[in-house]
């Protein structure tokens, strides 16, 4: 494996009824800015109890709401106007991926002397951040353990993702009861973009890997396991915990020690959802599996350890090659049993706005870590995936 060193500053504070640890987490009388997006957490509750301790704790307490998903960054702009002219002192991020991506950036953008898109565009360095603790309320992105965020500029039709060390959570609180309001499709793009996730990790060409491997794996089979008895029932607590619990350790960096994820379906994926404002989980169920096709040449062995390994695929008698597409095949059939996409016509994309999409996706030149792709590897995975 690589050399590495790891250092993850998020305090998880994670079960049932563990809101309360807001008191030990914030200190009285702060200035805080509440973010959060259209009103899911006013219609299960959970608003109502963060304003509870937040009262107790004697917070001056400033909402912005509305942020959308694949958060905008007109939205960014209001929340660090909001924190210049109100001194926050903290911000508090309650919903999915996308308030605590949209928070993450107003932090940051509160500390920096400019734009924030020059920071999210990678032309100017952050110089510090507000700091921000986070309510989940839907597995997915993982956001609530790492540093990442993602930001959609409307006006430019571009979808960034960036991090710096100052965007980490201070502390992120996960209920599983705050997730059974989760609506099934929302459920399924989570179930795949956790699982995304992995792959991105997994598919590398480092060897001696045998920890992180069987990591990657083990998540894979859990959420494949829980996937279809939560989808049947999707007020079961041990089931979203199951997911919630696996979304956050599958983007909180423990699965990269030692290895260099791929990363390219996400950047393929960001092109599409900047131009047409798909769901993330929608938009990777129908890219990874032809990505996948594209590069699995690179190295047919680490895919037919994928086919085994995850999908149980027994195939002594095939190639490398035979199975590496054996287990390619059972990943596109599982995420279609669970209900998710599988060709962006079924989003009514066609080929008009290919060559953008490419354009959009090359922003900062060839990517991708398993197999370096050029602006014509990634209009072929476009075309695969019409
Ligand atoms: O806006 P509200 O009303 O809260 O409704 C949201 C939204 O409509 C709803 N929702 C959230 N929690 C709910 C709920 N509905 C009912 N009950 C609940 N408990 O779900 C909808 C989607 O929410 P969103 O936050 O957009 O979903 P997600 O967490 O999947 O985040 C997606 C965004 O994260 C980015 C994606 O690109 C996308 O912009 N990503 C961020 C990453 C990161 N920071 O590390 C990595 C990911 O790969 C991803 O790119
Ligand atoms: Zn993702």
């Amino acid at each position: 494996m690589n050399p590495f060193s790891f250092h993850n500053p998020t305090r998880l504070i994670f079960g049932e009824d563990q809101l309360k640890h807001l008191e030990n987490e914030l200190s009285k009388k702060l200035n805080i800015l509440l973010v959060y997006g259209g009103g899911s957490i006013k219609r299960n509750g959970v608003y109502d109890r963060v304003m509870a301790h937040l009262s107790s704790l004697e917070a001056n307490v400033t909402e912005l709401s509305g942020v959308e998903p694949n958060p905008r960054l007109s939205t960014v702009h209001n929340g660090i106007a909001i924190c210049k002219e109100q001194n926050i002192d903290f911000i508090l991020a309650v919903g999915g991926g996308s308030v605590i991506d949209c928070s993450k950036a107003i932090a940051v953008g509160a500390k920096f002397d400019g734009d924030i898109w020059d920071v999210i565009s990678r032309k100017a360095a952050p110089t510090g951040a507000l700091p921000i603790g986070t309510v989940l309320t839907l597995a997915a992105t993982g956001s609530e353990m790492n540093a990442g965020s993602v930001i959609t500029n409307w006006e430019t039709n571009e979808k960034l993702g960036w991090g710096s060390p100052f965007s980490f959570p201070q502390f992120s609180i996960l209920e599983p009861s705050s997730t059974l309001t989760v609506p099934k499709d929302q459920t399924i793009y989570g179930i795949v973009d956790i699982m995304s996730h992995v792959l991105e990790q997994y598919f590398h060409h480092i060897d001696n890997t045998p920890v992180q491997d069987r990591y990657c794996e083990s998540l894979l089979r859990t959420v494949m396991e829980t996937a279809p008895a939560l989808l049947d029932n999707l007020e079961s607590i041990p089931d979203r915990e199951t997911i919630l619990y696996s979304g956050t350790m599958a983007l909180n960096g423990i699965l990269s020690m030692g290895v260099v994820g791929d990363w390219a379906t996400h950047n393929i994926e960001h092109a599409v959802s900047a131009v047409y404002d798909i769901p993330h989980g929608g938009g990777l169920a129908i890219l990874f599996p032809n990505w996948m096709k594209h590069v699995y040449q690179e190295n047919p062995a680490r895919f037919r350890q994928f086919a085994e390994r995850v999908f149980d695929i027994d195939c002594p008698q095939k190639s490398d090659e035979e199975a590496a597409l054996a287990g390619i095949e059972a990943l596109r059939q599982f995420w279609q049993s669970i209900g998710a996409p599988s060709r962006l016509a079924d989003y009514e994309i066609d080929h008009t706005r290919i060559d953008e999409m490419v354009d959009r996706a090359m922003l900062f030149g060839p990517f991708g870590n398993f197999k370096k792709l050029q602006a014509e590897d990634v209009k072929s995975i476009y075309e695969a995936s019409l």
